[in-house]
């Protein structure tokens, strides 16, 4: 697949096939992502996959909002996108030259999340990242080392429906050119 076509044709797929994602495939997919661009490529996303059928009906029930409750409990695996506090935005000395503070975290699991999302695309895999569950009740059910933080995860699998595009914006309504 080019790439334009994989951009334009990744959606966010919410409904999975009952098709098991094996190990390797998900470590070509990390593979991939690593290549997205971290702030003075500092490395810092990390990915804990929860692919056990009883762990993700437990995740699906106990932490997620009700809107995913559905799809992570019926997805074969989840990707719990999380960051190594202050690295992202900060200089080694913990010096950090900018007014945004730690959200460079967001960023670059931001950057992160849509190579991981592309190279499923590419692999035939649908992905949804999801932002809206319970970031604590999870660190601590994962173990999450104290020093990272969650950002957001992404459910993968084959895909059972694929939607319709939803609408964007045209150009003109997004690009300015300064006068
Ligand atoms: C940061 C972020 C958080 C999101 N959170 C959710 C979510 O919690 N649940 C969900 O179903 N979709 C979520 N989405 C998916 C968006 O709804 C989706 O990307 C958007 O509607 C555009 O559709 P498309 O991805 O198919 O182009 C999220 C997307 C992003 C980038």
């Amino acid at each position: 697949m080019d790439t334009i076509t994989c951009i334009k044709t990744r959606r966010s797929v919410r409904k999975f096939l009952d098709k098991k994602v094996e190990r390797e495939v998900v470590e070509q997919m990390v593979e991939l992502a690593k290549w997205a661009p971290s702030w003075n490529n500092c490395k810092a996303v990390r990915y804990t996959v929860v692919d056990q059928e009883e762990n993700l009906k437990k995740l699906a029930k106990n932490w997620m909002a009700p809107e995913n409750i559905h799809i992570v409990d019926n997805a074969p695996l989840v990707f719990v996108v999380s960051n190594v506090k202050k690295r992202s935005g900060y200089e080694r000395d913990g010096y950090t030259c900018t007014d945004k503070g730690d959200a460079w975290e967001m960023f670059d699991a931001g950057t992160a999340c849509q190579t991981l999302c592309l190279a499923a695309n590419e692999m035939g895999l649908g992905t949804v990242i999801m932002g809206t569950f319970d970031e604590e009740g999870v660190s601590l059910w994962l173990d999450l080392p104290e020093n990272e933080t969650i950002i957001a995860m992404v459910a993968c699998g084959y895909p059972e429906v694929i939607p319709n595009s939803p609408r964007r914006k045209e150009v003109s309504e997004i690009l300015r050119y300064q006068a």
